[in-house]
């Protein structure tokens, strides 16, 4: 499916051509009118870096509970399922305003604190390397071979899955997805729901072996409080959790890596540099490459009372989509906006892991995955380059920009 020429500027659908592989077209043409709503996404697009900031500035007029679609949202069919198989869903962090959002906010740095980061390091570079020795012939797809299984052994140590199931709960992860993802098919979301019953089932008993066996992990933060505050009742954890595992910890980041290794690969200087100064340099090309390609779309916000914002009287439940990536590249806040530019002085004002009361609280172990998975990279592969007939394609998603495959020759 394509939307018509005449709508890409106006309707966005970031599922579909031309926005699937474009978004900027519709982001660009978007930062020159006031607040509109796209009939696809059924929300009002906010896409200039000004009316970003109001919004994240005033949690107390621009709501979080709308920060993500609801599962049971879904239709009559789908909802049976979620019920039959017992699937709780409350908020998770971010879709949660004060005072609430304190106490689960709390929580999950705990999970992702510092000493969590640094303790992670080593298992970050043994990771890397593996997954570089695994790679044969002198080529591989940088997105099925190296940072979707990097990162998702890294978030799963985060929340204190066991490595063995990772494939299971990487297809569990997977129909979360398909179920907040307003355009896939009913039939494909009423199997989901389905097996959601049976990740229902497998988290509980985590959560239950974690009661009784406390671990340094995320799970047990949640379970036995932490931050000085108590834990959580088992259906919050077991959002926070799904939520963790995959819209906040996972796709976000691997995107993030291939598309600074993207940015780095299609511009000749940036390599040479990273082979003289590799952690200046690899620092500097991951924060253009946040501002360039944000990996997180979008996330919503609901009005609480009627408010003017972007030139566009918004009534009270308005439902808006914070485009983080047409922020990054407005051109009143960051001159030549599309050019890639290790230099800029303001790279830290982009807004890709957002700012304000939800910032991203996974933000440094996000770069510190990427600067682990980019030194090693680099270090191991020095001839490293895009394969000759590489087209880049990206996800048909509607949370996040990410390439499909980065195939990459050495
Ligand atoms: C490059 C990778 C990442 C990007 C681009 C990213 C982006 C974002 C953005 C834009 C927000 C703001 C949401 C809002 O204002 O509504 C956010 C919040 C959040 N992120 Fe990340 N994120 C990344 C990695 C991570 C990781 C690794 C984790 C955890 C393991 C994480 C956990 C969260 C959570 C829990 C929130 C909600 C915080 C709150 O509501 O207080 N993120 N992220």
């Amino acid at each position: 499916m394509t939307i018509a020429h005449s709508d890409a500027e106006f309707d966005f659908n970031p599922t579909v051509s031309p926005h699937r592989e474009d978004p900027h077209l519709f982001y660009r043409a978007a930062r020159k009118r006031p607040v509109t709503m796209s009939p696809s996404m059924g929300a009002y697009m906010v896409s200039r870096y000004a009316d970003i900031k109001t919004v994240l500035d005033d949690p107390d007029t621009f709501s979080s509970t709308a920060a993500l679609p609801k599962i049971y949202d879904n239709p009559p069919e789908v909802v049976a399922e979620l019920e039959a198989g017992n699937v709780p869903e409350t908020t998770m962090v971010v879709n949660e305003d004060e005072p609430r959002h304190k106490q689960m906010r709390a929580l999950f740095d705990a999970g992702v604190s510092g000493a969590r980061v640094r303790m992670l390091l080593p298992l970050m570079k043994q990771r890397a390397d593996e997954l570089i020795n695994g790679f044969t012939g002198g080529t591989a797809d940088l997105v099925s071979e190296y940072a979707f299984p990097y990162v998702q052994t890294i978030i799963n140590a985060v929340i204190g899955f066991p490595p063995e199931d990772s494939e299971l709960i990487q297809g569990w992860t997977d129909d979360l997805t398909v179920l907040w993802n307003p355009f896939t098919p009913v039939e494909d979301r009423v199997a989901s729901a389905r097996r959601v019953g049976d990740y229902t089932r497998y988290l509980q008993e985590q959560i239950d072996d974690r009661r009784a066996n406390p671990r340094d992990d995320m799970i047990s933060g949640l379970v036995h409080g932490a931050n000085g505050f108590p834990g959580l009742s088992d259906d919050y954890i077991h959002n926070i959790i799904r939520g963790a595992a995959r819209v906040a910890g996972f796709d976000t980041t691997r995107d993030a890596i291939t598309a600074t290794v993207f940015v780095a690969l299609r511009n000749p200087d940036v390599v040479t540099m990273i082979a003289k100064d590799p952690i200046r340099t690899i620092t500097k090309v991951t924060e253009e490459a946040l501002r360039h390609d944000a990996p997180n779309r979008a996330l919503g916000r609901i009005t609480t009372r009627e408010v003017e914002l972007g030139g566009t009287v918004l009534p009270q439940g308005s439902v808006l989509l914070l485009l983080f990536g047409a922020a990054n590249r407005d051109e009143t806040v960051f001159p030549d906006p599309d050019a890639v530019d290790l230099n800029r002085p303001n790279v830290h004002d982009h807004v890709a892991f957002g700012k304000g009361l939800h910032a991203c609280p996974g933000a440094p172990l996000a770069r510190a995955e990427i600067r682990v998975a980019l030194q090693t990279l680099f270090a191991s592969l020095p001839n490293l380059r895009l394969a000759e007939d590489y087209e880049p394609t990206y996800i048909a998603s509607y949370f996040f920009r990410g390439l499909e495959s980065l195939r990459v020759r050495w």
